[in-house]
């Protein structure tokens, strides 16, 4: 993968968040000519300060929501890839801001498809939506990639309908049938409930987690029950990448939609994560908070099969990376770059790819 990305010009929207500060560090690593298109970081804590993000890509603030401004940063970066990651990310929040949500989440995803059908040359792109995209029915099985689209809050239901989106531009405009004529192909990949260092989301369970650790508080857990596909962020990460090679080398030869998620022994309750980490907890049930899905798990059979992914840690192995990263985040914290931060950070994206070198397909 490494040799397969130095030098490629890979679009990211998203870059100044969590997953696409760790896509982008990654694609830095192995020599990539990354561009992001993204809102600036938020807040005194963010995984790009900390990573000094902007001075590893062509860094531009821009939002989803501006047409032109993205099709001009599109058509600059002249993409070999596109990993479009940015989004409101978070259930709570869509139900305070729906209209935003929808109109980020879905109508930005049109805009980057309509902005791909101008872009001259072969392109692939990589729509990240989640595992939430799927008709939530809460029977215990595991969703696969053809399963129902559904959606009860609004951020669900924002990136299940992005998810048409995705579908109909991938028939009517970049249609495996007449590839030579537009030479783009698109994969959506679903992954949920993403740990690692240097998300401070609010209402997430890692982040309110190290929160609390670092004042010396107890963490209240809403939910403790809910069962959820915990995976460290390089997990999923690995397998947009590996969709995304794979797809560029054989367009005509993949499928439209992966799951990415950890192996069934992985998916467990948050009570369970809060013990793995080690950090005091109160169980505090709010009768009025919004509705959430307890039960929520992703068959990743075709992803194995077809891209050979393979998940590489465990939900605690992934929970201890997870903590240490904090730990000495905030051991020297100024909010900005620092040394020790970023040499774990390489060091944690190192270990965990000679971790992988069993996957063929890598
Ligand atoms: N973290 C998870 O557990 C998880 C689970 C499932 C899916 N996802 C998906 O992965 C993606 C990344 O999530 P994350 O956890 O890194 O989120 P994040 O909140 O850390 O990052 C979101 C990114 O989107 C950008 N963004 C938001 N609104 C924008 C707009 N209008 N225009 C341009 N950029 C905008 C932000 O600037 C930021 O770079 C999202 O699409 C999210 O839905 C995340």
């Amino acid at each position: 993968m490494k040799n397969f990305y130095k030098n490629k010009n890979v679009f990211i929207t998203g870059h100044t968040g969590f997953k696409g500060g760790w896509l982008t560090e990654i694609l830095h690593l192995w020599g990539a000519n990354v561009c992001g298109y993204s809102l600036p970081a938020e807040g005194k804590d963010n995984f790009f300060n900390a990573l000094n993000i902007g001075s590893k890509c062509e860094h531009i603030t821009g939002d989803l929501r501006d047409y032109e401004a993205l099709k001009t940063a599109l058509l600059n970066a002249q993409p070999d890839i596109i990993f479009h990651l940015a989004a409101q990310p978070i259930v709570r929040t869509s139900y305070q801001i729906p209209v935003e949500t929808f109109t980020v989440n879905t109508m930005g995803t049109a805009n980057l498809l309509q902005a791909l059908r101008s872009v001259n040359k072969r392109t692939e792109a990589v729509l990240i939506t989640t595992d939430k995209v799927y008709k939530n029915l809460e029977n215990g099985r595991a969703y696969q990639e053809n399963d129902p689209l559904g959606g009860y809050d609004p951020y669900s239901a924002s990136k299940a309908s992005a998810e048409i989106v995705i579908q109909s531009f991938g028939l009517s405009f970049f249609n495996p049938a007449k590839f030579n004529e537009h030479k783009k192909s698109i994969v959506s990949v679903r992954a949920g409930n993403v740990i690692g260092g240097g998300d401070w989301a609010a209402d997430r369970l890692l982040p309110d987690m190290m929160r609390a650790m670092h004042k010396g508080e107890t963490v209240v857990l809403r939910n403790p029950a809910a069962v959820r596909p915990w995976q460290h962020v390089l997990e999923p990460l690995t397998g947009y990448l590996l969709a995304a090679k794979m797809q560029y080398e054989n367009p005509l030869n993949v499928s439209n939609a992966y799951n990415f998620g950890p192996d069934p022994q992985d998916v467990l309750t948050v009570e369970q994560i809060a013990k793995a980490a080690n950090i005091p907890y109160t169980v505090m049930k709010d009768e009025n908070s919004p509705h959430e899905a307890n039960l929520l798990q992703l068959d990743i059979t075709r992803a194995k099969k077809e891209l050979g992914f393979k998940p590489q840690l465990s939900a605690t192995e992934a929970v201890a990376k997870t903590v240490e990263w904090y730990r000495t985040y905030y051991a020297e914290s100024t909010g900005n770059s620092n040394d020790r931060t970023v040499k774990l950070t390489e060091r944690q994206i190192s270990e965990y790819f000679a971790s992988c070198e069993a996957m063929p397909t890598l």
